[in-house]
């Protein structure tokens, strides 16, 4: 079977967005563990972004909006921020948590992140947290952020780096493929995990996207967590090319799948609970 010729990326994209209507209700649940895990990371990525007071953002794949609120304090009331995303379900959680937050100063615009319908150089700064990796054609994604960036404007975007520095994604995968008795993938291909953690891709994307001073920080970001199973549960309440995959399974297949990942990632127990090492890749540049 080839499954590269057999790729179609409006297909790909609307089982996507179909995954992530129903996964909204568990991915903002998780919210209080995601915050803590990319904290470090989310603040970096805002700095190197340029995302300052009075400033009006860009958040791209915003979902729950998580980083959103972050924005909106970095902003204040003199900025703004306009958090998109393409599944309704999510951003409405996203708009939700602003209100309760008491932001008045966000705004939410259903979209696909590849073609954004937002008006040119309208903003100071763009972001991108943990969204651009599952665009099919993440080149199209950041020619709409540059458009959509005032000239000297500020983007940066936070992906999955290799394989071997995010084991847990990769077993997770690894594991998948096995229950579903599919040959390997290349964990590169579009819109997987991984797919822009390949050394130099992302660069180049930004590059060929006509942005300009790009460069790309590595940071670690362990994800700690009481167990295992703790993981499993947020990956299942998330919506990712590995929920695609076992999708296909009956569900008794489906579950000694999810129980073989959970045997698998007992390897990073500790004696605190259990810690998932990941990195992260942070490119920045400006338009
Ligand atoms: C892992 S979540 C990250 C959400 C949020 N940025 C965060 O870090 O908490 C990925 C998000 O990307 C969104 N997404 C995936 N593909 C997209 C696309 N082509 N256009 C817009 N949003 C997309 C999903 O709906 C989901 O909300």
């Amino acid at each position: 079977m080839n499954q590269v010729a057999e790729f179609d990326p409006q297909a790909f994209k609307r089982t996507a967005r179909d995954q992530w209507q129903l996964a909204a209700t568990g991915w903002n649940a998780h919210t209080p563990a995601v915050r803590q895990w990319l904290r470090a990371a989310t603040d970096a990525m805002l700095g190197m972004a340029g995302v300052a007071s009075g400033a009006r953002v860009l958040d791209v794949a915003a979902g729950a909006g998580d980083q959103t609120l972050d924005i909106a304090a970095r902003v204040g009331p003199r900025g703004s921020v306009l958090a998109t995303d393409f599944s309704p379900a999510i951003l409405e959680f996203a708009r939700e948590n602003a209100e309760r937050a008491g932001h008045r100063n966000v705004e939410t615009k259903v979209a696909d992140g590849e073609r954004l319908e937002v008006g040119e150089a309208q903003f100071d700064a763009a972001v991108c947290r943990l969204g651009l990796m599952f665009f099919p054609d993440p080149l199209a994604g950041l020619r709409e952020m540059r458009r959509a960036l005032k000239p000297g404007g500020g983007i940066c975007t936070m992906v999955f780096s290799t394989p071997q520095a995010n084991p847990c994604v990769a077993t997770l995968m690894a594991s998948a493929l096995e229950h579903a008795v599919l040959p390997p993938q290349d964990p590169y291909r579009p819109g997987g995990l991984l797919s822009l953690g390949k050394p130099g891709l992302i660069d180049e994307l930004f590059r060929a996207a006509g942005l300009r001073d790009v460069a790309t920080t590595k940071i670690d970001a362990p994800f700690g967590l009481p167990s295992a199973r703790a993981y499993l549960e947020f990956v299942r309440a998330s919506a990712s090319p590995i929920q695609q995959i076992l999708a296909r399974l009956e569900p008794a297949k489906r579950e000694a799948a999810w129980a073989a990942m959970e045997a698998r990632l007992a390897r990073f127990n500790t004696a605190a609970g259990w810690e998932g090492p990941n990195e992260l890749l942070l490119t920045a540049a400006r338009r």
